[in-house]
């Protein structure tokens, strides 16, 4: 009998972490590396949060709080739903944790029994698949396609929801491909669910700020009020306000589901640090400039990274709406041999051949359920950004 949970045999450890833990050997070891595999904002802090946590320990704030946040923390959440997506909340419909991952695992946790389908579409998250498998459920993929920008039609998702069917999750702005759907292309999935009031909705919405071109944000029960009672929103102040290393998220849903997050989070790692809760109440609460001013930048990266990758032969990047991540083909380039003679088969050939030759770390599209294709996360400052592209560059123009 082996010692370890049978469920562990099917889930691996996430691939975004074995690349940037990679990348970090070789930095160590002297290597001038260039990492574009990291998913967080590369700026600190705002100062107004940091003063907030600094406060709370300076009175005392050290303690265990409520298992699902404090009330000031659940007060600032559902001001920040009124606010910015015309959603009501009660505070037992809130559940703060140590952050969004948090909340979907304990969402996960608390719905699944064997058997149980999840639709993820395809390019996602790399935690999504494992997650549902470690609670004994079963992912069922929806792939889309980089003509239609990578978001899901309507009729490829009812071909995949059955019976067994308990959560769709969908994330946008997405992680790892950028892309957003609209207020209109929501509506057109919403309609569908509708028509089938057994599946949940898990609306990861934790890059809601980060948005450009002045589209704007929905998330689908603000689209379709009809989905309220069967939907979760995922959000958090990790990418909003650069405070991934705080952990704190929230979920916000129907109260049942609500509880036995709650209910689990309290079995396990009981209430999120207190001290990071009172720096999300003045991030939800206090000004707000800091979202605007990263957003123009993170705008003008990606325009300057997406023109960059382009240029190059064998290479095709669409120009996403969101998150900081872009999604480009690296297929262009698969059957080439590099200097050594070795062939580039595909994507993970793809992306070792740039940390070897161009010491650039990116994440090889299969890791998201999509081979053919890399991500690169330009959470990074512009000049670190051009250096990167003009390396994968020269390293793709040695390619023959
Ligand atoms: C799509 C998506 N959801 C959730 C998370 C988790 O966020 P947090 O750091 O708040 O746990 C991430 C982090 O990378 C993400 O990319």
């Amino acid at each position: 009998m082996s010692f370890l949970a049978s469920a562990l045999s099917n889930v691996k450890p996430s691939p975004t972490i074995a690349i940037s833990m990679k990348a970090a050997e070789l930095k160590a070891s002297g290597k001038d590396i260039i990492s574009l595999s990291m998913g967080e904002p590369d700026y600190d802090t705002p100062n107004n949060i940091k003063q907030a946590a600094i406060a709370a320990i300076n009175k005392g704030d050290t303690k265990y709080t409520a298992v699902d946040g404090t009330a000031a923390l659940k007060k600032a959440v559902i001001a920040k739903f009124q606010r910015e997506n015309n959603l009501e909340y009660k505070p037992s419909e809130i559940c703060v944790s140590t952050g969004a991952k948090q909340v979907i695992y304990n969402a996960l946790v608390a719905t699944i029994n064997a058997g149980d389908e999840v639709i993820i579409p395809a390019p996602y998250w790399v935690s999504y698949p494992d997650m549902v498998l470690l609670c004994g459920g079963t992912p069922v993929i929806v792939d889309s396609s980089e003509k239609n920008n990578f978001k899901i039609s309507p009729t490829a998702l009812e071909e995949k929801i059955t019976p067994k069917t308990k959560w769709l999750i969908l994330n946008s702005p997405s992680n790892p491909t950028g892309s957003c759907y609209s207020a209109a292309e929501l509506k057109a999935l919403a309609d569908v669910l509708v028509r089938h009031p057994h599946v949940h909705v898990m609306a990861d919405d934790i890059y809601e700020h980060l948005i450009f071109d002045d589209l704007k944000f929905a998330t689908i029960c603000e689209v379709e009020p009809k989905l309220k009672d069967r939907t979760l929103i995922v959000n958090g102040v990790s990418k909003a306000y650069s405070m991934t290393g705080w952990r704190i998220g929230y979920g916000a849903g129907p109260e049942k589901l609500l509880k036995a997050m709650s209910m689990i989070q309290s079995q396990s790692t009981s209430s999120p640090c207190s001290i990071s809760q009172a720096a999300a109440v003045e991030a939800l609460n206090g000004v707000q400039d800091y979202i605007n001013d990263s957003k123009a930048v993170f705008q003008s990266r990606r325009d300057m990274v997406v023109k960059m990758l382009n240029k190059i032969d064998g290479i095709n990047c669409n120009t996403p709406n969101g998150a900081f991540y872009v999604f480009p083909s690296c297929k262009g380039l698969f059957g080439k041999k590099t200097t050594a003679g070795k062939t580039i088969e595909n994507d993970t050939d793809f992306a070792a051949y740039l940390l070897e030759e161009a010491l650039v770390a990116v994440v090889p599209g299969v890791a998201f359920g999509a081979p053919d294709f890399f991500r690169i996360s330009y959470a990074a400052s512009e000049e670190f950004l051009q250096n990167a592209m003009n390396r994968i560059a020269e390293a793709c123009n040695k390619l023959k």
